[in-house]
């Protein structure tokens, strides 16, 4: 059964934003019970998220008619997650001091499960220091913050105090409602993406690499507990909350993120489909100017797996190889030629796996022998391919 969401609404024109976040929770498969501020309901109906969530929205602590239950009780024994979204410059006041005058407070109060907040406010009332000590409070009681974003706010005024996007709440969600945490306390360095080498300023030699299967990875990475550094190169992906991300263009750039501090890491995934060529000049004595070239050389680039599997000291090392024939054959020799402790293969021309799509059909080769693993969807084969790697 998926957990148990309870979502906390407070009164802020991104009121109506929490409507959004709740669909989109349910359409996850999240159970989702929402709690309203008496003011919030001035913005949104309680009857919008009833219909949604199929629930009783909360307001008052003392308005159940029809039993005995202790709603406040009931409901933060329920939750799995609880998130605050828009959280008032009130709100926060309240929960990080311990008030607990109204459904929501009392509630929040009483659970003991993850608990976000996510804020939203006019800036003054964001950068005011009580409001900032406040957040730092609530982040040293152990709560996750979902940071607003910089933006034209309601009042007119542009700066920090927007909501944060809706995709970026329910990434955190996912992170903390992940409650296996083998990776505690690891260093992990994912790879994901093309690079891309430039032939003029305009054009470049790259490959279709959506980054989708990297990216599940680092977030798979984080929510089973791993501190994260996500090297990417050039994607149209979210962000992952609670991710480091070092963006890289060329394969260059990515060689020098991945080898800084390469001594720090337990495990590192190159996911990242490296473009293997990258042009050079035309020798000189094959034309008589540079700069009337109309073709080009191509060298290979930094091969960045083998250089990692030559200098490894402690990491685990996972590669990926995509192939177009030989699969197993082909995958094995990278395996053991670039040192790695997991290879990840998939071939190219078989339906439902490799570049942008959402599944994957993999095999995982390791000194234990081939693993074949059923379709699925990229984010299900992340967890499993992180689960070999740290057996
Ligand atoms: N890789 C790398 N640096 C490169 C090329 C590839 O680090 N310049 C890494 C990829 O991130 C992947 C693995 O090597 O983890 C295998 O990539 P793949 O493209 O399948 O193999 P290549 O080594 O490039 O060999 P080929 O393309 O000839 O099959």
């Amino acid at each position: 059964m998926k957990p148990c969401v309870v979502v906390g609404v407070t009164s802020s024109i991104a009121t109506f934003k929490a409507v959004q976040l709740v669909s989109d929770l349910l359409k996850k498969g999240y159970d989702v019970e929402v709690i309203m501020s008496e003011n919030a309901t001035k913005f949104v109906s309680p009857l919008t998220f009833s219909s949604l969530t199929k629930h009783k929205t909360y307001v008052q602590t003392f308005d159940r008619v029809d039993h005995y239950d202790v709603e406040h009780i009931s409901l933060a024994k329920k939750a799995d997650v609880f998130i605050i979204a828009p959280a008032t410059a009130n709100i926060i006041a309240k929960v990080v001091h311990g008030f607990a005058d109204d459904m929501l407070s009392t509630t929040f109060l009483a659970a003991n499960c993850p608990k976000l907040i996510a804020p939203a406010m006019n800036t003054q009332m964001y950068l005011n220091p009580i409001t900032q000590e406040n957040l730092n409070k609530a982040k040293a009681l152990g709560y996750h913050m979902i940071e607003p974003c910089v933006g034209l706010l309601a009042c007119g005024d542009t700066g920090t105090g927007k909501l944060a996007d809706i995709p970026t709440m329910i990434d955190a969600i996912q992170m903390v409602s992940h409650r296996d945490k083998p990776l505690l306390h690891k260093k992990v360095l994912v790879s994901a993406g093309p690079t891309r080498e430039a032939l003029d300023p305009v054009r470049f030699i790259s490959n279709h690499s959506s980054g989708k299967m990297g990216y599940a990875l680092a977030r798979a990475a984080r929510d089973m507990g791993a501190n994260v550094t996500l090297v990417s190169g050039p994607v149209q992906l979210q962000k992952p909350y609670h991710v480091e991300v070092v963006d890289v263009i060329s394969a260059q750039e990515m060689f020098e993120a991945v080898t800084k501090d390469y001594d720090s890491y337990d495990y590192v995934i190159m996911a990242a489909a490296v473009a293997d060529y990258r042009p050079a000049k035309v020798a000189a004595q094959k034309i008589k100017k540079q700069e009337e070239a109309t073709s080009f050389d191509v060298v290979k680039t930094q091969d960045i797996l083998q250089y990692l599997g030559d200098h490894k000291t402690h990491q685990k090392l996972c590669g990926f190889a995509m192939e177009s024939e030989h699969m197993l054959a082909n995958a094995r020799k990278k395996f053991e030629t670039k040192h790695c402790d997991l290879l990840v293969a998939n071939n190219i021309h078989t339906e439902g796996a490799g570049f942008d799509v959402d599944t994957n059909i993999i095999t995982l080769i390791s000194d234990q022998g081939n693993t074949e693993l059923a379709q699925a969807s990229k984010e299900e084969l992340a967890y499993q391919i992180l689960e070999a790697l740290c057996k």
